[in-house]
């Protein structure tokens, strides 16, 4: 009896495998269109660098260095992971309202108006089951397909991404050295124009680590009023600022807070990126649009992780704070190693965990064509992982200089030993 239900499962299984090849078959999938939107849809291609690691043996991938990664390599802190834990125990595990449970709402107007130098009231918070939406929801709330959106290269690439796909004209901002990786502000001016409808920059940036400096903000403030026009503030890295400093909100400039959404989440300072829990800061008519939203899409961000949030936001910062006292050493670290190798150099970042280092020299004296072959033969050659500047959004046709991301979310041990793999790769 049991051989033959076997055989009739088998049977079955090959039956299904033959339906589900004709189904799926190449010759079918031609038949059908796709949306023309694809063409413009981007990609985020530091993942295609984890998934090229990932396809190596077992072996290798153990000798690897990575400073690919954008994550921070601390664990969740256990008090926050307890919280999701009796969250679940407790059953809460059904929808809550689009923008989020009131309590988290709260203790995020609570903790901005705390923390930064202006009101936040509970309407003007909506919880998203990740910050990168807010990317997606404010283009969808604040454009309409020809407008042109500003954003800063390098920089994160779903901004261009997001902007092309829905029917925007993406243009790039500049962050040059020569501005510690601020934007050139005079660039900036000349980019505007009647279709410019939206700014979006992100302070601390990705992938440059820089901060932008009180100047910079009160031209862009200038930039915004003059032109009435949105400024979308990515402030994801916010509280990884080093050096003491005290992180300040475009949004608390005089006359902001009504055009700027903020974008954050607890994905980076709380090391919980893969919880997917983020939120937007905005005007209470743009929470209420990204509300709507959210019931059209997500319905709304998981329960429990959203009561782990509010443990995460309302509770002691040590863990946290720890781990930015970490960064911050292992920031140090890198920039000296990686300003003691010839033909490579890097400003100190002032945020985030990120390195832009300048090869340009480095990579004439190895003949290396750019950055990116730069980065594919420290891969192949020494197992260490970086990202090149063309992962950050599309190149200017001016640029002369190659750049590399190295991130430091790794231990102090692996940034001595990549970076003296490095430092014999170019020497040498
Ligand atoms: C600049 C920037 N913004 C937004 C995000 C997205 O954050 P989340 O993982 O919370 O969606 C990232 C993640 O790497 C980032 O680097």
């Amino acid at each position: 009896m049991h051989n033959y239900l076997n055989k009739q499962l088998g049977n079955t299984l090959k039956f299904k495998s033959v339906i589900l090849f004709v189904l799926y078959s190449e010759k079918k999938v031609d038949l059908m269109q796709y949306s023309d939107r694809l063409h413009n849809l981007g990609t985020e291609m530091a993942f295609s660098v984890l998934q090229q690691i990932q396809s190596f043996p077992q072996e290798r991938q153990e000798n690897i260095i990575s400073f690919a990664i954008g994550e921070p390599d601390f664990d969740t802190p256990e008090h926050i992971k307890n919280a999701a834990i009796e969250s679940l125990k407790s059953n809460r595990t059904h929808y809550t309202p689009s923008a989020g449970i009131p309590e988290l709402r709260q203790a995020i107007a609570d903790y901005y108006t705390k923390e930064r130098n202006f009101p936040v009231a509970m309407e003007n918070v909506c919880v998203l089951s990740s910050a990168k939406l807010v990317v997606n929801f404010s283009i969808l709330t604040c454009t309409n397909p020809g407008d042109e959106v500003i954003y800063p290269n390098p920089g994160y690439p779903v901004y261009e991404s997001q902007a092309r796909v829905f029917g925007c004209k993406p243009i790039p901002a500049p962050l040059i050295e020569e501005e510690e990786f601020g934007f050139d502000i005079d660039r900036l001016r000349s980019l505007i124009t009647g279709k410019t409808r939206m700014i979006i920059i992100n302070n601390p940036n990705n992938p440059c680590g820089s901060v932008l400096s009180s100047h910079q903000l009160e031209a862009l403030r200038e930039i915004a009023l003059e032109h009435d026009l949105w400024i979308i503030s990515d402030e994801i890295y916010s509280n990884l600022v080093y050096d003491g400093m005290r992180f300040r909100s475009i949004a608390e400039l005089p006359d902001m807070a009504n055009r700027t959404i903020i974008l954050d989440g607890f994905s980076k300072y709380y090391a919980m990126t893969g919880w997917r829990l983020g939120f937007a800061i905005a005007n209470q008519d743009v929470v209420k649009n990204f509300a709507n939203w959210a019931t059209n899409t997500i319905s709304c961000s998981a329960t429990f992780i959203q009561d782990a949030g509010v443990v995460a936001i309302t509770s002691d910062k040590a863990p946290s704070n720890a781990m930015v006292q970490q960064f911050e050493r292992r920031r140090n670290l890198m920039c000296e190693l990686i300003n003691d190798i010839e033909g490579i150099s890097c400003i100190i970042p002032k945020g985030a965990f990120y390195v832009f280092a300048n090869v340009t020299e480095a990579c004439k004296k190895k003949n290396f064509r750019d950055a990116t072959q730069f980065q594919q033969r420290l891969l192949d050659e020494q197992d260490v992982a970086v990202l090149s500047r063309d992962y950050f959004g599309t190149r200017d046709p001016d640029e002369t200089q190659e750049y590399i991301r190295f991130s430091y979310c790794v231990s102090r041990d692996d940034i001595e030993k990549g970076i003296a793999r490095i430092k014999k790769f170019i020497e040498s």
